[in-house]
């Protein structure tokens, strides 16, 4: 990028350490008006620090920033904010019991006058609806935030950035929680942001967003810069090679092998689960994977929290490798061989200030512990094993859960489950937010534990993922199951009309 005018923002030979590790070392960026950056690089490469960086929520140990033109010291959030700067971070920040207007104004009430009086609530109502409509949202500005989707969160955020003036946003894996749908609504969003000559950073393991959204890329490994593409030279495989430092095989699902008809293990009949899953049926076999796809609404996550235990189902029978099963809470479920690997993992998968040993070896404690005593011994070894297989970055198996990055905490979480050998294996949303490395580790993985003859059942977003690991793909569809579909049906196609409740002939029944 040449200097001059043409830039917006210039960071250059930024380092940041934290105990143990170095996050960043010596990285540079730039961005220019309207110009769509992608930042990529593998998990724990250092994107959202140097975002942080740049927010103003962390200060760097060297380097310098130029805003402008212009020198910056971005010591707090505030000051970076008075110079334009949004950063949308990936956990979403809003105030939940707050509406839409109050968290479009938070930190930055509008004022009027020289004493900067607060503006009256209506005033604030009228702002805000207008900057609602600038983001496409239809939601009234009295909207509780906590009854909106994460795409219209996604929404108020980018509102939020656009009363301060922003005019660098960035953008923290903003699709993670998004569906489909919200997802192209964004891209639009985004397209008009830089018509309006907005700089935008985008940070996103999702390869096809970034080829379609980006002007260039930036990519960083271990905290380094590795260079730059343009979107004319950006290929899907030169993109990876660049984050991973090596060639990785285009072709990461494994082969599926042709297995002799096996047991049912699990028979769901007639479940009824409150608010959720209306009447559902259907089987899965042992050593099976079995794909659930749909859209928001679907409830998918409903259904497996009611296999789970966690809503128990209202009516309906379930049995277990030919047995009743009827869990009232998650813990009859564990008993039972049923686990499940939620789809929030902050919320319900993790200990934050814990460590990743024991973070490891949590659900599991009672097979590490003799005679009530922990065995530290191998809970260390079972830790320090899929910390090695799915390249977890952190600097020991001692560091607190907290500390690693987005991704490497998933992998945490992940990483507990897939070391266990239950019946049936529920996976919410298992490679969110995971890097195109650790993913093929984890399909590895997965085909490996299914060949054991456990049941693994995936819930996903990700069509490729459906497709590529999927033995059967049962498609939900407001609440209900609409089609299931055995390896030789499976298409895009096929799974995307019944996704959307488009009838269908054909497709097995349940
Ligand atoms: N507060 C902290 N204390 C210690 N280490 C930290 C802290 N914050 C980040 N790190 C470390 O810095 C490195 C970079 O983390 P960062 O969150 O920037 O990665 P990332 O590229 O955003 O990864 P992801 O794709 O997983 O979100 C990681 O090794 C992480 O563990
Ligand atoms: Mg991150």
């Amino acid at each position: 990028m040449t200097q001059g005018a043409k830039t917006l923002l210039k960071m250059s030979g930024i380092t940041k350490r934290f105990p143990g590790v170095i996050a960043l070392s010596g990285v540079s960026l730039s961005l220019a008006p309207g110009e769509v950056l992608a930042l990529m690089g593998e998990n724990g490469a250092g994107k959202s620090t140097l975002m942080k960086v740049l927010g103003g929520a962390q200060s760097p140990d060297e380097g310098s920033i130029e805003v402008d033109g212009r020198a910056a010291t971005l010591s707090s959030v505030r000051v970076a904010k008075s110079l334009g700067i949004a950063l949308i971070h990936q956990e979403l920040m809003l105030a939940p019991n707050l509406d839409i207007a109050a968290n479009i104004f938070l930190g930055s009430e509008p004022g009027r006058g020289p004493l900067l009086r607060p503006l009256p609530a209506r005033e604030m109502k009228q702002k805000a609806a207008a900057l609602l409509s600038r983001v496409g949202l239809t939601a009234s500005p009295s909207t509780q935030v906590s009854l909106l989707t994460a795409g219209q969160m996604q929404m108020v955020e980018i509102a939020k950035a656009l009363a301060l003036n922003a005019r660098i946003i960035i953008m923290d894996e903003p699709t993670s929680s998004l569906t489909a749908g919200e997802s192209e609504h964004l891209f639009q969003i985004i397209g008009q942001l830089k018509a309006d000559g907005i700089g935008i950073i985008y940070i996103s393991h999702r390869m096809e967003e970034v080829m379609v959204l980006a002007d260039r890329i930036t990519v960083l490994r271990d905290g380094k810069y590795v260079g730059d593409l343009t979107r004319a030279e950006a290929t899907h495989d030169k993109v990876v090679a660049m984050m991973v430092g090596r060639e990785l095989s285009h072709h990461y699902f494994p082969e599926k092998v042709e297995r002799p008809p096996a047991e049912a293990r699990l028979v769901v009949d007639h479940l009824l689960v409150q608010g959720a899953p209306l009447g559902v049926s259907f089987h899965a076999l042992r050593g099976e994977i079995l794909g659930f796809a749909g859209l928001l609404g679907a409830a998918r996550t409903e259904l497996m929290e009611a296999l789970f235990g966690v809503t128990p189902a209202l009516s309906g029978s379930m049995t277990l490798d030919g047995k009743p099963y009827m869990p009232a809470r998650a813990r009859d479920a564990i008993q039972a061989g049923v686990y499940l690997a939620p789809e929030d993992r902050k919320r319900h998968g993790l200990v934050l200030p814990m460590s990743v040993a024991q973070n490891t070896s949590l659900p599991n404690v009672s097979s590490y512990s003799r005679f009530g005593y922990l065995n530290r011994e191998q809970e260390r070894r079972v830790a320090g094993a899929e910390v090695e297989r799915l390249h977890t970055k952190t600097p020991s198996i001692e560091q607190r859960v907290v500390n690693l990055s987005g991704g490497n905490q998933q992998k945490v979480v992940l990483g507990k489950w897939l070391a266990m050998t239950p019946r049936v294996l529920i996976l919410d949303e298992p490679t969110r937010g995971i890097d195109v490395g650790a993913k093929a580790e984890i399909y590895r993985h997965m085909a490996g534990l299914a060949e054991q003859g456990i049941t693994i059942l995936m819930v996903s977003s990700d069509m490729e993922e459906i497709m590529g690991m999927s033995d059967r793909v049962v498609v939900m569809h407001e609440r209900r199951i609409r089609g299931v579909l055995v390896r030789s049906e499976l298409s895009q196609e096929r799974i995307a009309k019944l996704m959307t409740g488009t009838r269908e002939e054909g497709g097995q029944a349940a």
